[in-house]
């Protein structure tokens, strides 16, 4: 009878999936020990977003989170996710970091770890599985899964044989988004194990599309070795498939199961129990446990697909949403196939969006495309197209070999740096993972841990625009839509856009002039704190206190950042002050809607031709705007913080 081993994914993905890794610590710890002698054979426990999470809004220290889990589960391997050269991060940290990190986490108390890159490119994974391997853990190579006419059976092979060399234990096939089937499931997995049929196959996938189970059956009958799932009270949607499922549907197949169904049974309790509190407060949003296929119909995730309207909503250009589809995959190629995973998934999708909207392709291009143009992400599967290439690097040279080559050694440095701040090695690493996350963790750890608001939902920054006075609590949907000027002294205020239920946006973005202050909105029936600043207030919003408590993030990281401006929102560009440009000077202006991010010039400062003047932020991405000619900087219309439109006026030259 062949075995099918069960990882558990309730602490760390299905918790991520389903309610934006915002289970503390205290809610699950009473069920560690049941866990621990379900018969599980790991469970996935740390990395991906909990660690960012624990210092951004639970005030828990993640390394002390899973030392915790550690005690309670003795028995039970523990496992994390790690993005290989990013950490738990998008951009490449240096070697000495990522064996840093590795080192501690396996010292902390993990044992497998599974590695991957969102490029596939090995070279990005092998560090980590070294210092993994020399420390003893299991590091576990890492497919994600992607299709493309470049993604054979063949390079996926060739992939493993790599993986096999550099000395993981098992292989991890990682389907980010739900997108195998039962049939790409079999085949891959049957590739697999006639190239390495020592090394265990581990099958990862979401139940977005309903795919889930068919694809998990087809696996293990192609002599899979272990599945991830929830538990059911945790299960579905945009989570894994669930566990007493599998396990009662393996079984009858005539499988070997080692779970515990009455362990099984006390843990779906629980966590019943857990889940009912987290759909009262609007953290779990029911739609989050939906089947949704259309990522099936449009061929990219579904995570993309709402960012991508909503990228469009944003821009009041709805209406190009089928044109904006067609561009996704053509972009796609052009960038070489780039699996569609974050980050690449959002880049891909923005500049789609650009490309559809400016009129010509490539001709605004977001900073991350450009870095990964320059090689700084990793080797792309295919080649991206030279011409692109070209028009968006310009003479900017490539990166040669492994980007983490190019980077300085920043652990001991960083950790001088810090002196008494940081109170152990484990601290300097979370400082270089998320820097300001992590000094504010240290400052409020310090304090004491002042109690903060209770609401760990989905908090959104408020928006950094308008002016005055505190406008009056009203009722109605909120949409991320803009809200108009008021007429006079009296302020009204009405939602601009029909509410989406698939957007669950947790920003309140206002317009008009007015709108400064505290105040109640009401979101279906429950009301939220929010207050809104002054135009070019603090960047940080320090002041910006209670945050609107919005209803769940769902899968898709909803609305662009807050402060993403809405096009229509005429009064809230306050770019208007600056001079307009005199004969023989030049205007510098925006070339789309979005947010002053930073402003990298001052009056007086001499320019050359190409260096940044602006950076702005729109759909996720930040925006350079560069000096189209050398000069003298005359006057700066930008202030961070604010909205701009097409066209408006950001700096002129002269
Ligand atoms: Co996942």
């Amino acid at each position: 009878m062949r075995k099918v081993n069960f990882t558990e994914t309730v602490l760390r993905d299905a918790n991520q999936s389903l309610i934006a890794t915002r289970l503390p610590y205290s809610k699950f710890e009473p069920i560690l020990e049941t866990i621990d002698r379900a018969g599980y054979y790991s469970a996935e426990v740390w990395g991906g977003a909990t660690f960012d999470v624990c210092l951004r809004y639970l005030q828990e220290d993640p390394w002390d989170r899973l030392r915790k889990i550690r005690a309670k589960m003795p028995n039970t391997k523990l496992q994390m996710l790690l993005r290989g050269q990013n950490i738990l991060g998008y951009k490449h940290y240096p070697d000495d970091v990522v064996r840093k990190f590795v080192e501690h986490s396996i010292k902390n108390g993990i044992d497998i770890i599974r590695i991957f890159d969102a490029l596939n490119d090995v070279r990005n994974l092998q560090v980590a599985v070294e210092e993994t391997v020399k420390r003893g853990g299991h590091a576990s190579g890492t497919i994600c899964f992607t299709t493309s006419p470049v993604h054979t059976l063949e390079k996926n092979v060739q992939m493993v044989k790599e993986l096999k060399e550099m000395g993981v234990k098992s292989i991890c096939i990682k389907d980010m988004a739900g997108i195998m089937g039962p049939k790409e499931s079999y085949d891959l997995v049957s590739a697999i194990k006639d190239a390495v049929p020592e090394l265990p196959v581990v099958i990862h996938t979401h139940c977005t599309t309903g795919l889930a189970f068919m694809t998990c059956l087809k696996g293990v009958e192609a002599g899979a070795d272990v599945i991830d799932t929830a538990i059911s009270s945790f299960s579905g949607g945009t989570a894994q498939p669930a566990t007493e499922t599998l396990a009662y549907a393996l079984r009858s197949l005539g499988y070997q199961v080692d779970l515990d169904d009455k362990a099984l049974i006390e843990i779906a309790d629980f966590f019943k129990t857990v889940r009912a509190g987290f759909i009262k407060d609007g953290t779990l949003n029911p739609i989050s446990m939906a089947t949704d296929t259309q990522c099936l119909n449009y061929q990219i995730p579904g995570g993309m697909l709402s960012n991508l309207i909503s990228q469009l909503k944003m821009m009041n250009a709805l209406d190009k949403l089928d044109q904006a589809l067609a561009e996704t995959p053509k972009v796609r190629a052009d960038l070489g196939y780039p699996p569609l995973v974050t980050p690449t998934s959002q880049m891909v999708g923005s500049q789609a969006v650009q490309n559809v909207l400016a009129g010509e392709r490539y001709k605004v291009v977001g900073k991350e495309i450009k870095a990964y143009c320059r090689g700084e992400y990793g080797r792309t599967p295919a080649p991206i197209d030279p011409a692109i290439q070209k028009k968006i690097l310009g003479n900017t040279p490539v990166v040669e070999g492994r980007f983490a080559d190019t980077l300085e050694p920043e652990f001991e440095k960083t950790k001088k740096e810090l002196g008494a701040t940081a109170k152990s090695d484990e601290d300097v690493l979370s400082y270089i993972a998320f820097p300001q996350v992590a000094m504010a963790f240290f400052k409020d750890r310090e304090a004491g841990f002042p109690k903060k608001e209770e609401a760990p939902a989905a908090k959104a920054e408020a928006p950094r625009k308008v002016e005055t006075a505190p406008i009056p609590a009203w009722q109605g949907h909120v949409y991320y839509a803009n809200v108009p000027a008021p007429a006079s002294a009296g302020y009204s205020v009405r939602p601009i856009q029909p509410f989406a239920a698939s957007y669950q946006p947790p920003h309140l973005v206002m317009g008009g002039n007015d709108c400064t202050g505290n105040f109640t909105v009401t979101i279906d029936g429950k009301a939220f704190q929010v207050t809104v600043e002054k135009a070019g207030g603090p960047a940080a919003p320090a002041a910006a206190a209670p945050v609107p408590a919005a209803p769940a993030p769902a899968p898709a990281p909803a609305p662009a950042a807050p402060a993403a401006a809405p096009a229509p929102a005429p009064a809230a560009a306050p770019a208007a002050p600056a001079a307009a440009p005199a004969a023989g000077e030049t205007a510098v202006n925006s070339p789309m809607p979005g947010n002053v991010f930073k402003v990298e010039c001052k009056p007086g400062q001499p320019v050359q031709a190409g260096d940044v003047l602006v950076v702005l932020e729109a759909m996720k991405m930040e925006i350079e705007v560069s000096a189209p000619v050398s000069g003298t900087v005359k006057s700066v219309a930008a202030a961070v913080g604010t909205a701009v439109n097409t066209d408006d006026l950001l700096v002129v030259l002269g």
